[in-house]
């Protein structure tokens, strides 16, 4: 068992949590405890690889992180490796949501199985995991747990909304959890980006759309381009830093003002 502090990542074999995985390891010599299900094996791999050459540790465990029972084995896998209050960080970067609308009466009407699955995955999952954390005393003083949500909560998009509906439960999760877990001296907040290139996004759409996506996005974003998963990893470390110690149960805009111009161009097409 290791004296340096810990980070658990859920979802770490690609995209963010894999990005963010690194970055820890990188730059703050933080071992990593990472939970995926194993659909990436090449990419756990590689991050095997990389996080051995800053000479930390990483600890894959591959099971299902989306369900009370996957959160209370991965805390037990945990307090193994890691010990008791070794938990500096908890990413939760779970992308396993179903597509499809409420009452289309057509192929892509939502089952009520497809609902339960997504909350399952993408908000309840959180919780399940701060109570099993906490149950074994594992979270270190000043520990932050760490949800991520996209802009989709503040207007539509077509098909998503039982990723949405996800993502709002999520919010509400995080704010009690921060007051219920503020007197420990934990912190818990929701980083809030916009559309990065990960598995995520490229099994949502084609490859057409995704050519679409790129460049409505280097037109939404006052700078021009799309942002990337080690822009999004490069600000975890900030956010554990004592002058980020005053943010609670917020949701944090990282999104580079990714939706100021939604009117404007549908306005103003052309300029
Ligand atoms: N990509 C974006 O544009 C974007 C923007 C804003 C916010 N976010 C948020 O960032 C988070 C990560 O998204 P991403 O795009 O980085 O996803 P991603 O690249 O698809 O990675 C998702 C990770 O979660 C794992 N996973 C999914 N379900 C799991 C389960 N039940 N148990 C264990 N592991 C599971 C996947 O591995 P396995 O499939 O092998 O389990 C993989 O490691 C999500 O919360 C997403 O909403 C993404």
């Amino acid at each position: 068992m290791s004296t340096r502090p810990w980070a658990v990542i859920l979802g770490a074999s690609s995209g963010t949590g894999a990005a963010i995985a690194l970055e820890m390891a990188r730059s703050r010599g933080f071992d990593v405890f990472g939970v995926h299900r194993g659909r990436y094996l090449e990419q756990a791999a590689r991050l095997e690889q990389e996080i051995a050459q800053t000479g930390r540790r990483l600890v894959m465990h591959q099971a299902d992180a989306g369900s009370p029972e996957g959160a209370v084995k991965g805390a037990e896998a945990v307090l193994a490796h890691a010990g008791p209050r070794s938990v500096k960080l908890f990413v939760h970067s779970l992308a396993s949501g179903s597509l499809g609308r409420l009452v289309s009466g057509e192929q892509d009407q939502l089952h009520h199985r497809q609902i339960e699955r997504t909350f399952h995955a993408m908000a309840h999952s959180f919780v399940y995991w701060a109570q099993a954390l906490v149950a074994r005393d594992l979270l270190a003083p000043e520990a932050l747990l760490l949800g991520l949500t996209n802009p989709l909560t503040e207007s539509h998009l077509y098909n998503t909304v039982a990723i949405t509906a996800a993502k709002a439960a999520l919010e509400i999760y995080v704010r009690h959890l921060a007051v219920e877990l503020g007197p420990r001296g934990h912190r818990v907040n929701l980083l809030k980006f916009g559309t990065v290139m990960t598995p995520a996004v490229q099994h949502v759409y084609s490859p057409e759309a995704l050519a679409h996506l790129e460049s409505t996005h280097q037109k939404m974003n006052p700078v021009g381009r799309m942002c990337t998963v080690e822009e999004v990893a490069r600000f975890v470390p900030v956010l554990l830093g004592e002058e980020a110690a005053w943010f609670n149960g917020a949701t944090i805009d990282f999104t580079g003002g990714m939706t100021l111009r939604l009117l404007d161009l549908l306005l103003n097409p052309r300029r």
